[in-house]
């Protein structure tokens, strides 16, 4: 049957099917349960939690559901090697955005923090509360936390955008390789190669990274419905990551208007940008983001641009200055159908099977 695959029975799952978790306070510990729950894995983005958040989170997550689930953390969360920027980059940014906080009639932020990473903390509290999946992006977590991730029995999942990066991942000894393809909703995970050279679409990708590596493969991007679980298990995959499907679901953490915007012909438009949060991704074309391509050399790095755009998203969504916000989505947006997660899951099982009974009993008659 098509749902036993190498990443099912490694996980302990009933269908290859993942929810791809969100980072920035998008995860829900309910759409998690709903997806694990129906026989896939449900994922959770912590990368911006505290340790304590994290163990909260996983907290609730077990009171939800008994099947297994995936915590996801950045390994690389900050691109400034010192944790902030001198005076001049700073202004450089502020002039660029100005006109935008003056339309929303709020003053421009200070300087931002400097950031410490996170990412050290966070992952000993993975290897103490050991879900039985820890997946990562932007880069390969030491030996020395693969290893105890192995003797702890926390299965591991990398994210790749080349099939270098592929190769990387497997000589680490990852258990599974997410293939990331150009499509797909969110950041880049790159991290060998700029992000704006690793934008291979999923289906290329994968045949790619399947052509270098034994360890078993994801497929993440441009993936909503059954017949995109087909192609990619055709291709090679060994099971399916949905995101922009399911973010579009009631049950993720997304607001309401962000949602809209997934069912709105907004949809139809996607663009890579890194006028957010200073890293490349991928969300619903906007006014700022044509405005501002060409100038990313005064956008600050990652995740101080975040910080700075802070208060003028929240400004904008206040005033429905809907132009200046970024909502996430992949480019697969516009086929979106369902809004209850569990309907979601259970068409994604019954089109994915229908196809592969349909093909299999042409294959017969022939
Ligand atoms: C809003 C948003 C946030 C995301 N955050 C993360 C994250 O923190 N970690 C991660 O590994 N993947 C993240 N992803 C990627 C998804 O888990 C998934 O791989 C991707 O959305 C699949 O492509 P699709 O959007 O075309 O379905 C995010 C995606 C979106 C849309």
């Amino acid at each position: 049957m098509w749902y036993n695959t190498k990443v099912t029975k490694m996980l302990g799952i009933d269908y290859p099917i993942m929810q791809g978790p969100f980072g920035g306070g998008l995860s829900s510990v309910e759409l998690v349960a709903i997806v694990s729950n129906e026989g896939g894995l449900g994922g959770y983005g912590a990368y911006t939690l505290s340790p304590q958040e994290i163990v909260e989170a996983d907290n609730k997550i077990r009171a939800a559901t008994n099947k297994p689930y995936n915590i996801n953390l950045w390994v690389s969360d900050n691109d400034t090697p010192t944790g902030t920027v001198s005076d001049e980059q700073y202004e450089q940014a502020k002039k660029i955005f100005k006109p935008y906080f003056d339309e929303a009639g709020i003053a421009l932020p200070e300087k931002p923090a400097p950031f410490i990473s996170r990412f050290e903390n966070q992952v000993q509290v993975i290897l103490d509360i050991r879900p039985r999946v820890f997946s990562f992006m932007f880069g390969v977590p030491s030996a020395d936390i693969l290893e105890q991730c192995r003797k702890s029995g926390i299965k591991t999942i990398g994210a790749a955008t080349t099939a270098d990066e592929a190769l990387v991942l497997e000589d680490a000894g990852v258990d599974m390789i997410i293939a990331s393809g150009f499509e797909a909703g969110g950041h880049r995970p790159s991290f060998l190669a700029p992000a704006e050279q690793s934008t291979t679409g999923s289906f290329v990708l994968l045949q790619l990274i399947k052509e270098k590596v034994k360890t078993p493969v994801i497929a993440a991007g441009g993936i909503a419905n059954g017949r995109g679980v087909v192609a990619a298990l055709t291709l090679g995959a060994d099971a399916a990551q949905i995101g922009t499907a399911f973010l579009a679901c009631d049950e993720s953490g997304a607001l309401p208007v962000h949602k809209q915007m997934l069912f709105s012909d907004a949809a139809k438009y996607t663009t890579l940008t890194r006028a957010f949060t200073g890293r490349l991704g991928r969300g619903i074309s906007n006014r700022l983001i044509k405005d501002l391509t060409g100038k990313e050399k005064q956008f600050l790095p990652f995740p101080l641009q975040t910080t700075f755009m802070s208060s003028l998203r929240k400004a904008a969504l206040d005033q429905q200055k809907l132009d200046m916000v970024l909502f996430w989505g992949g480019q697969i947006a516009p086929i979106l159908k369902h809004k209850k997660a569990s309907l979601l899951m259970r068409s994604l099982i019954e089109e994915t099977t229908e196809i592969m009974r349909t093909s299999h009993e042409q294959n017969l008659s022939i």
